[in-house]
């Protein structure tokens, strides 16, 4: 159970229908976040998640639910006074004010006195380390600089929530970077609770306590990462999350271990820690890339034949592509030298799994896992 005072935000059931709209862009979700946590809203273009935090931002209206901020439904307050911090992916400086002035400007507003502006202006700018920079306007500085400067604005009043959509967006990859791990360490020094908008799985995973994976409009899972990648609920957060291997089959008690039957041939599960009720009928069970094993065509304990199709080397490993005799293809990762050497498209190799990490994929969607359903208050 989730204790009530550290809740900061919660869904509950909310949905936004935009009028004219076919389907809703929001579909009856419920979210809890803790306060000082990271949570990622994760998911393919369209699946509603800039709609979802332009709700918590007060742009759009829900069409039914609550959203509710330290225990008061916030849906009625216009965004001014609602807050919270925001960054979005084009910068929104104000051009014609200076680095400094953007960066004071939520504090004028707020109609803090003059030496505290000061004060808390300087300290904030130094955070991000743009000290030197107070007198630029944004045209001069690059976009990492300008991405920085609307960090700081969002950051310095000390809003609950920082609200960011897609904020690394327009930048190339080694400044995407340099400024996860800026976010990382000003989330770690403030401790205030961040949500962040992206549709990249890696920055996803690699900035949050907390994943929620949207789709079409509903939450498929919510989870920390290394959860998300290794029990994905859905064929989908198996597939969006990182590289994946799902073999359709059929599992079967043999012994005190398992198989998974395949076209291919019979997976021992040897070491597998099956889920309490294994469902009758086909099954999905995930590999993921790093517990698939590439051997040579004579290893007796191979379990399945393949053909090589494609070798990428990627630097610290390789990235293999194989296809069964009966054509399922399967990415395999290796590092170190763990697969014959030389391996040529075309050639025919052993293929082994590591069994203990085989994931039984529930399938079918589930709308919401961790979330506690909202406790009534009387
Ligand atoms: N103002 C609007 N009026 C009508 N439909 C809208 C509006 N804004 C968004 N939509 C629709 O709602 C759905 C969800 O959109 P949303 O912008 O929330 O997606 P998203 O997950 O942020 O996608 P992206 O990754 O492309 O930014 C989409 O089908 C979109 O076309
Ligand atoms: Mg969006």
């Amino acid at each position: 159970m989730v204790n009530d005072a550290d809740v900061v935000l919660e869904f509950q059931q909310v949905s936004k229908h935009y009028p004219g709209a076919e389907h809703p862009a929001v579909d009856e979700i419920d979210l809890v976040v803790r306060r000082g946590e990271f949570v990622t809203f994760l998911g393919p273009s369209g699946s509603g998640k800039t709609t979802s935090l332009n709700m918590i931002a007060g742009f759009v209206s829900p069409s039914s639910g609550r959203i509710v901020i330290d225990g008061s439904d916030i849906c009625d307050l216009p965004p001014y006074r609602r807050n919270l911090g925001m960054v979005f992916q084009n910068y929104a400086l104000f051009p014609h004010m200076t680095v400094w002035d953007n960066v004071a400007f939520p504090l004028v507003e707020r109609k803090v006195p003059k030496a505290e502006i000061r004060r808390r202006v300087a300290a904030a700018l130094e955070l991000v380390h743009l000290g030197g920079l107070g007198k630029r306007y944004p045209r001069e500085l690059s976009g990492g600089q300008q991405q920085r400067v609307a960090l700081t604005r969002a950051l310095v009043f000390d809003p609950p929530i920082l609200l960011m959509d897609e904020p690394l967006g327009a930048l190339d990859k080694k400044l995407r970077d340099t400024l996860q791990s800026e976010i990382r360490r000003v989330h770690r020094e403030l401790g205030i609770t961040f949500l962040f908008v992206t549709h990249d799985q890696e920055e996803a995973m690699a900035l949050s306590d907390t994943v929620v994976v949207f789709e079409r409009g509903a939450i498929q899972q919510i989870g920390a990462p290394d959860e998300l990648y290794r029990r994905p609920r859905t064929r989908f957060v198996a597939e969006f999350l990182g590289e994946s291997n799902l073999l359709d089959g059929h599992l079967e008690r043999a012994g005190d271990t398992w198989l998974l039957r395949t076209a291919d041939g019979a997976i021992p599960l040897d070491g597998w820690s099956a889920p309490r009720d294994v469902p009758p009928g086909g099954h999905c069970v995930l590999f993921r890339p790093e517990d698939v094993r590439i051997t040579g065509p004579e290893d007796s304990a191979a379990v399945w034949r393949a053909e090589v199709r494609e070798v990428v080397y990627l630097g610290s490993e390789e990235r293999i592509v194989v296809s069964s005799e009966s054509g399922v293809s399967l990415t395999v990762r290796t590092s170190g030298g763990t697969a014959p050497r030389r391996l040529r498209t075309g050639q025919t190799v052993g293929v082994r799994f590591v069994a203990q990490n085989a994931w039984l994929v529930p399938d079918g969607p589930v709308r919401s896992t961790t979330a506690p359903a909202a406790a009534p208050t009387s």
